[in-house]
């Protein structure tokens, strides 16, 4: 079978960084380009961290490109108090010397979606605003989707930025309005999954233990990362939102949801950016999205730790 080709749409971020480093990993997906966006910290952060991490894994075989620097309409929104100053605080990376593609990000899509000859999954694991500038600039684009495969959202476990919402549906609540009316078909990892997989420290440590340059330095951001939720919830770990994504697309067995229909606030400042979910149908309204709500745990961190062993890649 051959490869399945995707965008990975990114902030990174530590938990965007492992989503990056397994999906570059994974001969079954074929990583047409990492474009990034303002999210956890600003682009021109983002766009430093996604080139280093393509570096780390030695894969510089695959474009990189700056997409938006803020959302549709609200201020940017960051996130230092969990990923740290730099986004990707924990390992020394050395400064990229990758270029960045000339294309904007949003332009990457289009185009892409336009010409290939398979319709291709597109990956967003930050704020939608690239996703769905794309589908404003140029509709059609929504007919060349496979699936949108989105990390946000919150509804059984409630917000992880305000008591309603998810950073990323949050941060662009007007983007992630755009691409849930969009038609396109979607699937949503939200809170109610990622907290359901927390990591534990021997499993970073197993990470460590690989002795290679991406095993260290991802157990050197992980150790870094899970220290904000472990405190904040209470937890021996925390949750890895984003390698959801990556890990559904390898193995979704692993996961388990239903078809819903989801409405995206935007009216409301006091829940502004929260994901309401029609679990049980009462809106009769038509399902846009398949919301994940269970995952095998031991399962999604054993294809994780397959995955990142096979680097430095051959
Ligand atoms: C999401 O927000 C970001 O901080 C993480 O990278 C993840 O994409 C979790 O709410
Ligand atoms: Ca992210």
């Amino acid at each position: 079978m051959s490869a399945r080709p995707i965008i990975l749409d990114t902030d990174p971020g530590q938990d965007d960084a492992i989503a990056i480093l397994t999906a570059l990993a994974s001969p079954e997906l074929d990583v047409l380009g990492i474009t990034c966006v303002a999210g956890n910290v600003p682009l021109p952060l983002t766009l430093a961290n996604a080139r280093k991490l393509v570096e780390l894994s030695g894969r510089s075989d695959v474009p990189v490109f700056a997409g938006c620097s803020r959302p549709f309409v609200r201020s940017l929104v960051t996130a230092e108090h969990v990923h740290g100053k730099t986004g990707l605080d924990g390992p020394e990376l050395p400064e990229p010397t990758l270029p960045v593609d000339e294309r904007h990000a949003v332009d990457f899509i289009i185009d892409t979606l336009r010409s290939h000859p398979e319709p291709v999954t597109l990956c967003p694991v930050g704020p939608l605003t690239n996703i769905a500038m794309a589908i404003v600039k140029e509709p059609s684009i929504v007919e060349n989707i496979a699936e949108i495969v989105v990390m946000g959202g919150a509804w059984r476990e409630g917000g992880n930025i305000t008591p309603a919402a998810e950073f990323n549906i949050y941060v662009d609540p007007h983007a992630a309005h755009t691409v849930f009316e969009s038609g396109a078909p979607i699937v949503v990892h939200s809170l109610d999954v990622t907290h359901r997989a927390l990591m534990s420290d021997e499993w970073i440590e197993s990470l460590r233990s690989l002795g290679t340059d991406v095993g260290i330095a991802s157990a050197e951001m992980l150790a870094f990362y899970e220290r904000f939720d472990e405190e904040k919830y209470g937890t021996s770990g925390g949750p890895l939102h984003d390698p959801n994504v990556i890990a559904y697309l390898l193995e979704p067995s692993l996961y388990q949801g239903k078809s819903v229909a989801v409405t995206i606030e935007i009216g409301s400042e006091r829940t502004m950016g929260q994901t309401s979910v029609d679990w049980w149908g009462v809106t009769k309204k038509v399902p846009n999205c398949t919301w994940i709500d269970d995952v095998d745990a031991d399962g999604f961190y054993r294809l994780l730790s397959e995955r990142l062993a096979r680097y430095p890649l051959a």
